[in-house]
């Protein structure tokens, strides 16, 4: 199977990451999770009580920064690591939840963090979700894909999957959250989130899980026999 890279972005909570690890594993391609990275520089920040708005701390932050992913045998699943802390369940509480926004706005953290992105990425074969994977880490993606969905359906969605990590938290909070991580994240001067032209754009607010799943890893071998074709006559 050839190897090419999948690109997905869109708003919080619309299936991208639970699709694009799913999309991964249906091609035997590698899931790799950016929102996990910013999340983990989030949780670096709070506990080293490092401001993102002053630009010292922000150097310093950088400098001991240290985020990679391990698979964890016993459950086949990659875990976000901070230095040698396994940080996988902290980093999906609402304490980070409401702080990573502002830490993805910094210039020299989304530098940092993309230069890792695309070291990532180096070998093909990857599915990546965020929100700048297609116009900014991989604009030469060779499929990108926009995932949306409705604010009350993400919030449920996100409710749900917070409730089976035992933490109970109002439908409201979880909306005002994913509205307002939106509004940053679309309107910030560092590489606001965009459906850039070549995405095509799956609205999952009435899809089924599988069914998305699906129609992304139908699109990805329809260019993956493209591209081999194009190779064949080359
Ligand atoms: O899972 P959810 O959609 O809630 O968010 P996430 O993918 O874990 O990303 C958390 C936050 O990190 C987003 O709200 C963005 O502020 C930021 N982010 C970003 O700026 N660029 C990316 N490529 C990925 C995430
Ligand atoms: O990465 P992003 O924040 O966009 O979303 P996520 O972390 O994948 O969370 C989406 C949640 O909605 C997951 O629990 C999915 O299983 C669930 N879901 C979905 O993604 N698509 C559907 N059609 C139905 C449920």
């Amino acid at each position: 199977m050839g190897k090419i890279v999948i690109a997905i972005d869109g708003y919080s909570g619309c299936g991208k990451s639970s699709t694009a690890k799913a999309v991964a594993k249906d091609l035997g391609f590698t899931y790799i999770d950016s929102g996990a990275m910013y999340r983990a520089a989030t949780v670096h920040f709070l506990n080293h009580y490092l401001s993102p708005a002053n630009p010292h701390d922000v150097e310093k932050g950088l400098k001991s920064l240290e985020v990679s992913f391990h698979l964890n045998p016993e459950t086949n699943r990659q875990e976000t690591y901070l230095g040698g802390l396994n940080v996988e369940d902290e980093i999906r509480t609402m304490r980070v939840s409401e702080k990573v926004s502002e830490i993805a706005t910094i210039k020299e953290i989304r530098k940092e963090l993309v230069a890792q992105q695309q070291r990532l990425g180096k070998k093909k074969g990857v599915v990546m979700d965020g929100r700048d994977i297609g116009s900014v880490v991989f604009p030469d993606a060779e499929l990108k894909v926009f995932m949306t969905a409705d604010l009350e359906t993400r919030a449920i969605r996100r409710q749900q999957e917070l409730l089976e990590k035992g933490e109970l938290v109002e439908l409201e909070v979880i909306k005002t959250n994913l509205a307002e991580r939106d509004r940053i994240d679309s309107s910030r001067v560092e590489s606001p989130l965009k459906k850039v032209a070549d995405a095509v754009e799956i609205d999952t607010s009435n899809l089924t899980f599988e069914g998305q799943v699906a129609t992304i890893v139908q699109l990805a071998r329809e260019v993956i026999e493209k591209e081999k074709t194009y190779a064949g006559n080359h």
